[in-house]
């Protein structure tokens, strides 16, 4: 067996050799089509030449130097290709931090945000709101953000309920109470996000932490309409920051760099841009590890002021040829229209999985945008019913379709965070209609299998 202490410490992963566009090889040559793109990263397809020949040149001219002294091209040209768009500029976003995982970013959003209020003398904001059944990250600060009951459980007894507070996701589907519409349950949410405040003392918190389009928790969640910009409304009023999460969801996967321009319409944009945005995943395509943080000129305006420093310094922040690899990989999408390949094919992709997997027995609900979608299974539609988490039934979907040479993420917990079962598909920007149609057909082939297998 493998020394690496990996996830599942009963059985090694597979071996992986080689990558070719959408497609991955085992050393025995088995063909995988990468629907899952890792996990949401992929965005350029795997072993791009031209990302791969730029990253090359950059790691033979300079692989790293600390980012207390000094800088380098490719971060300040990443920097500037995210944030020159006069678009952007014009909501006030100002400067851009780069890190490693989105764990990093989500810390680095948090402790920016609480730096910038302890530096305007309210020491006393030390709270924040975020939502159950979220995910944020592995490291502590950003576990404590999140609400997965699986994730969390042997550490919850070491995170403070009273710094952390959380209210109901916006999930319409599964949350609603009987009888009550979407506009109502939104009405309920924006209700309930309010009284938390309350009960925190609003001249107490620091900000509201949601993700913009719930991503693995549970699958591929838009929020009702107006929730965000009733949310914004609320932190303004009591002086919080809006932070957005987007490290699954964002970076392009539906369709725009930031998830949350696909809220609503460019002149309304103000109503829901947050104060800080984070990003991961997809800016890098795994080219090398990397994610970030985007801040509203608000709150690097009180740092400059202040102490003139940020706090959350890593090692490997703005590392040289990370920002080589997001940059190589944000013009490879710019010069290809991606972003417009993921418009035009998203719709269709969303169709042919509802077309092709509404009828089956087991699926519940298909849902998404863009190039984000989840497939939601449970036991029993009419009574609704999941499956005992025992049966581990999106595990044995993911596993089918691994044999039949396709990726999806498994997901559970999208019922209460124990109960349900999903998968997320996730494919490169760069995918063709006919990758769809496969990814499609191996899917559906693959959940008729599973369904023999309980
Ligand atoms: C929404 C969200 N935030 C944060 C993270 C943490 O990112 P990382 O695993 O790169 O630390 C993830 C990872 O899946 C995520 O989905």
């Amino acid at each position: 067996m493998s020394k690496i202490l990996h996830r599942d410490l009963k059985k090694d992963p597979l071996l992986v050799s080689k990558g070719e566009g959408s497609y991955f090889y085992l050393p025995d040559s088995t063909k995988i089509l990468d629907a899952a793109g890792g996990a949401a990263v992929t965005s350029v397809g795997h072993s791009n030449k031209e990302v791969t020949d730029k990253i090359c040149d950059s790691i033979q001219n300079i692989q790293f130097v600390h980012s207390s002294l000094f800088t380098t091209d490719s971060a300040e040209k990443l920097a500037s290709t995210i944030l020159d768009d006069p678009k952007y500029q014009s909501l006030g976003f100002s400067k851009v931090a780069f890190y490693n995982s989105g764990s990093e970013a989500n810390e680095t959003a948090l402790k920016l945000a609480r730096q910038a209020f302890y530096e305007k003398g309210a020491l006393q904001r030390t709270k924040v709101i975020s939502r159950d059944l979220s995910y944020h990250g592995n490291t502590f600060g950003a576990m404590s953000l999140s609400g997965h009951k699986i994730r969390n459980k042997k550490f919850i007894d070491m995170q403070d309920p009273k710094t952390f507070l959380k209210v109901c996701p916006p999930f319409y589907r599964n949350f609603h109470i009987s009888g009550e519409t979407e506009e109502q349950f939104c009405d309920r949410l924006i209700k309930e996000l309010d009284d938390k405040f309350q009960e925190a003392g609003p001249e107490n918190v620091i900000c509201f932490f949601a993700e913009t389009m719930i991503g693995g928790t549970l699958g591929c969640v838009m929020p009702p309409k107006n929730y965000f910009e009733r949310a914004k409304e609320i932190c303004e009023k009591y002086g919080a920051l809006l932070i957005y999460d987007e490290i699954m969801c964002g970076s392009g996967r539906l369709g725009s760099f930031f998830a949350w321009e696909q809220l609503t319409d460019e002149d309304n944009w103000d109503k829901v841009s947050p104060h800080i945005s984070t990003f991961g995943k997809a800016i890098g395509s795994g080219y090398m590890p990397l994610s970030g943080v985007v801040v509203h000129k608000k709150v690097v305006d009180i740092l400059k002021e202040g102490s003139g420093l940020s706090l959350s310094r890593h090692t490997y922040q703005s590392h040289p040829v990370a920002c080589a690899a997001g940059l190589a990989v944000q013009e490879y999408i710019r010069s290809n229209n991606l972003l417009a390949n993921i418009r035009n094919l998203g719709p269709k992709l969303g169709d042919l999985l509802k077309q092709e997997l509404l009828g089956l027995e087991v699926v519940a609900d298909v849902r998404g945008h863009g190039f984000f979608w989840c497939v939601e299974f449970l036991k029993s539609k009419e009574p609704m019913e999941a499956f005992d988490p025992s049966v581990e039934f999106s595990e044995i979907v993911g596993d089918t379709c691994l044999a039949n040479g396709l990726t999806v993420i498994p997901c559970h917990g999208c019922v209460d965070g124990f109960l349900g079962d999903h998968i997320l598909i996730s494919p490169s920007f760069d995918i063709t209609e006919e990758i769809v149609t496969e990814i499609v057909t191996i899917l559906k082939k693959s959940v008729l299998e599973a369904m023999t297998k309980i």
